[in-house]
């Protein structure tokens, strides 16, 4: 059996060794050691697809098991609310053995055949709040924490309001609660930007931004060392230039290196080209086709008014170049930025949020 690969391109999967991020986990494992009043507690991570947001989520969720805390894990959409009540409740009956807590409740009598109605979730007087509450004294009875984790938030849902309102009350009645939610820019500041969740603008903001070469290349290399291989510098060298310091990319290109020094047992120069060229393509057909294959004709036409700028562009020239008002391109601007295509770098200025996408567009287009 040749050893397991130990690079894992996938999305949400928790690298075997985080590169870099060290000042945000820094700041949470204090946050999650000092508990109340820690502002840490309430946290958005924001970053592109690929920057590893889920991936940090769920270890900072290990991490904090450490030091008394319960994770419960959603993503932004209806239904939300009702699954951190379920998903807190089956984590108190695990942690504390609480029996009560898995016993059926008689909610209501009726007649004929079907006479009784027996259900695990509580009466209907009671709201999202108090039940909440009540687990939440649970844990705190036990000494724990409730972490709370929402995944790929958007702007548009009523429940991120609720949530972020009654969140706001649980800290005002000095509940051990956190909340860590991570997005794409776009949608986090869209939700930030709404009136009713002001309280979420003074949580803490970390940016999930570009890798530092150094920390790539030591990720890599000890990725690669725990899989019990060896990487020569000068393919540390390259494979962290084709990195270029995005995380999806380290495991793309790790994941192929390790492939191609199946027979080796080495990564040297030829496997760390070969590595990088797979990676390479990987990336063009499970990110860039995809995304591009997504874009309505509209779209396309504003990527196409972009292609003439060499990295950022302003929405006035772009525009101008489509023929049409600056109101009718920040609409599309808008569907773009959503879709995790665009960055908006300033007001009224936009760049390619992919690696590559560029390149592949003009491929694309014969331009
Ligand atoms: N700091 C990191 N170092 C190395 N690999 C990482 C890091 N963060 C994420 N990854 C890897 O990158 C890929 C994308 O991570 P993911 O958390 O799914 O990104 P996002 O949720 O931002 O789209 C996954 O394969 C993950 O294992
Ligand atoms: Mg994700």
């Amino acid at each position: 059996m040749p050893p397991i690969n130990p690079f894992t391109p996938e999305f949400g999967s928790v690298p075997l060794v985080m590169a870099g991020r060290e000042s945000i986990k820094r700041e949470l494992f204090e946050a999650f050691a000092q508990g109340r009043g820690n502002p840490n507690l309430s946290s958005i991570l924001i970053g592109p697809r690929g920057s590893g947001k889920t991936a940090l989520l769920t270890y900072l969720a290990k991490e904090a098991a450490e030091d008394g805390w319960v994770a419960v894990h959603v993503v932004a959409m209806p239904g939300m609310l009702e699954d951190i009540y379920e998903q807190t409740r089956l984590a108190c009956q695990k942690v504390l053995g609480k029996r009560e807590a898995t016993l059926p409740q008689l909610t209501g009598l009726g007649v004929g055949p079907i006479s009784a109605s027996w259900s695990t979730s509580p009466t209907a007087a009671e709201n999202w709040r108090t039940r909440m509450g009540r687990l939440l004294q649970t844990l705190e009875d036990a000494n724990l924490g409730l972490l709370i984790t929402v995944d790929e938030v958007v702007p548009s849902l009523d429940e991120m309001v609720n949530l972020a309102a009654v969140y706001q009350l649980f800290v005002r009645e000095q509940r051990r609660v956190a909340l860590v939610m991570a997005g794409l820019p776009h949608n986090i500041s869209a939700l930030l930007n709404d009136k009713s969740v002001s309280f979420l603008r003074r949580a803490q903001q970390h940016k999930l931004g570009i890798i530092p070469d150094a920390d790539v290349r030591n990720a890599f290399k000890e990725t690669v060392a725990i899989g019990g291989r060896d990487v020569t510098d000068d393919a540390l060298d390259s494979c962290t230039r084709a990195i270029g310091g995005y995380p999806y990319m380290l495991q793309l290109v790790g994941f192929r290196c390790w492939q191609a020094s199946e027979l080796s047992g080495t990564i040297s120069a030829a496997e760390a080209r070969q590595g990088a060229a797979d990676a390479q393509e990987d990336f063009r057909s499970h990110i860039l086709a995809p995304t591009y294959r997504e874009l309505s004709d509209v779209d396309l036409r504003f990527i196409e008014a972009m292609l003439e700028d060499t990295k950022e562009s302003r929405i006035a020239d772009i525009a101008q170049r489509m023929g049409v008002e600056s109101r009718y391109a920040s609409k599309y601007r808008g569907r773009l930025l959503a879709g995790g295509v665009i960055d908006q770098v300033a007001r009224g200025v936009v760049r390619f949020a992919l690696p590559g996408f560029r390149a592949y567009v003009e491929e694309e287009l014969g331009a």
